[in-house]
């Protein structure tokens, strides 16, 4: 039976060394969750990084590694502390990161890193070359990967490839700034039909692989060699039901049984009924605007100071990529402003901005997520985000109201969100002011139609849709032939 091969730099394992033991669980990630139909189908096989290093794994405790993720389908790939360092906290999160979120002050385009992302991108060739069959079918995952389907086209071109982009595609203008572009485009074209978010980042796409490889584009098709690769959007969602479910359990939930956050929250509720909680949750990222978002909120407490004492912000950021300079400076400037913020206007009985450094547990996202009146998104940059998609899915009630950048992917499919410039101070505050006077019947318009689309256009959709174009392209992709 032929089978699916998914690849990611990170596997659906979450896999921890705890004094020479090793913990392992599922995760519970976007991608993760969105892949688990195709990966629970039949045979299927998911390739990754265990998340350890060679250095911090002995021979035993690597088989128990090689073991544990074979029992959930899985097989690892080995990268030494120097691959981690170079390739993925290098030239994926100080290059590609930053350059296809337009934050080109923070690229660094470092040659050793670029070895070793060609290095790394080879090893996981190895592992996908070493398990396929003829017949099989590969679906590689974001810009830690971007060599790999040109790699695995390589050595088995009859193999369909399918590549998906997690993050955006920047503009020609951007993108041609990279010393390195011929080879990165070249690479993912080794696919048979390319994925991103929106129709946008797919145009940028095909405009730089049209202005730099001079390649034949008609509409979504590109000639290369002896090929037709398609390319499409594919707007990635979450899983519906999953969320739904939950905060509907979490509402008709008895007092005694509830967690403690949901209890801290109800004493909060209690003791400031007309306080309404306002909440962001993140990865603590450059691209996710957090400064932008605490610093509009201060503008609109000095705007609108009748709002003091009757609204919090409930900010939760989780910790991301913390070797990277860039995100240490920004959980410094985060901390500083939180601390400047609430100096500023705290009273006896308030404090405006409830700031987690953390990750926190499902069951208390929900009680987060139902216990607010109003999401405040605003990244300056952002491929899709999924959050703003996760607050609406958690609105049992048909109430609350999301505030959205039209800088995240997500925008162009919740235009009943109210969108934001999160650049825009001014409009950032009058917006939040509109949300928490929103009447009811308008929150109830609103969040009902994005909930339906968001039911329609689950994960498991996406998921599907993806491998049913890329199954129709298998009938364009004939022998190819290497140059
Ligand atoms: C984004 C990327 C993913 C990445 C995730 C977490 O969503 O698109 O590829 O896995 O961030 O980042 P990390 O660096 O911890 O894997």
């Amino acid at each position: 039976m032929n089978k699916t091969i998914i690849v990611s730099n990170r596997l659906p394992l979450q896999i921890k060394l705890n004094e020479d033991k090793l913990e392992i669980k599922p995760s519970v990630g976007g991608l993760a969750t969105g892949m688990k139909s195709v990966h629970a189908e039949g045979d299927s096989l998911w390739i990754g990084w265990s998340g350890l290093t060679e250095e911090e794994l002995n021979e035993p405790l690597r088989n128990q590694v090689k073991n544990a993720v074979k029992k959930e389908n899985c097989a690892s790939v080995s990268l030494t502390r120097k691959d981690v360092d170079n390739f993925y906290f290098g030239f994926s999160n100080k290059t590609l990161w930053p350059l296809f979120h337009y934050f080109l002050e923070y690229t660094s385009f470092e040659k050793e890193n670029w070895e070793s992302y060609k290095k790394v991108n080879q090893k996981f060739a190895d592992v996908v070359i070493e398990n396929i069959e003829d017949g099989d079918t590969v679906w590689v995952h974001d810009y830690q990967l971007l060599l790999l389907p040109g790699l695995i086209k390589k050595e088995k071109p009859n193999t369909s490839i399918g590549f998906f982009l997690h993050i955006p595609f920047p503009s020609f203008e951007i993108f041609r700034t990279f010393p390195w572009r011929e080879e990165i485009l070249t690479g993912m074209l080794g696919s048979d039909l390319l994925g991103f978010h929106t129709y946008d980042y797919e145009r940028h796409f095909l405009s730089s692989v049209k202005r730099i490889l001079r390649l034949d584009v008609h509409f979504n098709e590109i000639s290369f060699h002896d090929r037709v690769i398609k390319v499409d959007s594919f707007p990635m969602g979450i899983d519906y039901k999953k969320f739904h479910e939950a905060a509907k359990k979490h509402i008709s939930q008895p007092p005694k049984e509830r967690s403690e956050t949901q209890k801290r929250l109800d004493d909060h509720i209690q003791a400031s009924p007309n306080t309404k909680l306002v909440l962001s949750i993140d990865r603590l990222d450059y691209t996710k605007g957090i400064p932008n978002r605490i610093k509009a909120f201060e503008y609109f407490l000095d705007k609108y100071p009748e709002y003091k004492e009757k609204v919090r912000l409930i900010m939760l950021s989780v910790p991301s990529r913390s070797n990277v300079p860039q995100y240490q400076l920004l959980k410094k400037e985060t901390d500083e402003l939180v601390g400047r913020i609430n100096g500023k206007f705290a009273t006896v009985s308030w404090t405006p901005i409830w700031y987690f450094y953390r990750s926190l547990a499902f069951e208390t996202l929900i009680d987060l997520y139902t216990a607010a009146s109003v999401a405040f998104i605003t990244p300056v940059r952002d491929g899709m985000n999924l959050v703003a998609k996760e607050y609406v899915a958690t609105r049992v009630n048909k109430d609350g109201v999301l505030i959205l950048s039209e800088m995240a992917g997500a925008a162009k499919e919740m235009s009943e969100a109210l969108l934001i410039n999160p650049n825009n101070f001014e409009q950032i505050a009058d917006t939040l002011k509109k949300a928490l006077e929103m009447p009811q019947e308008e929150q109830e318009r609103r969040i009902s139609i994005l909930q339906k689309r968001l039911e329609r256009y689950s994960v498991e959709r996406w998921a599907q849709e993806f491998m049913k174009s890329l199954n129709s392209t298998k009938k364009l992709t004939e022998v190819y032939v290497s140059k």
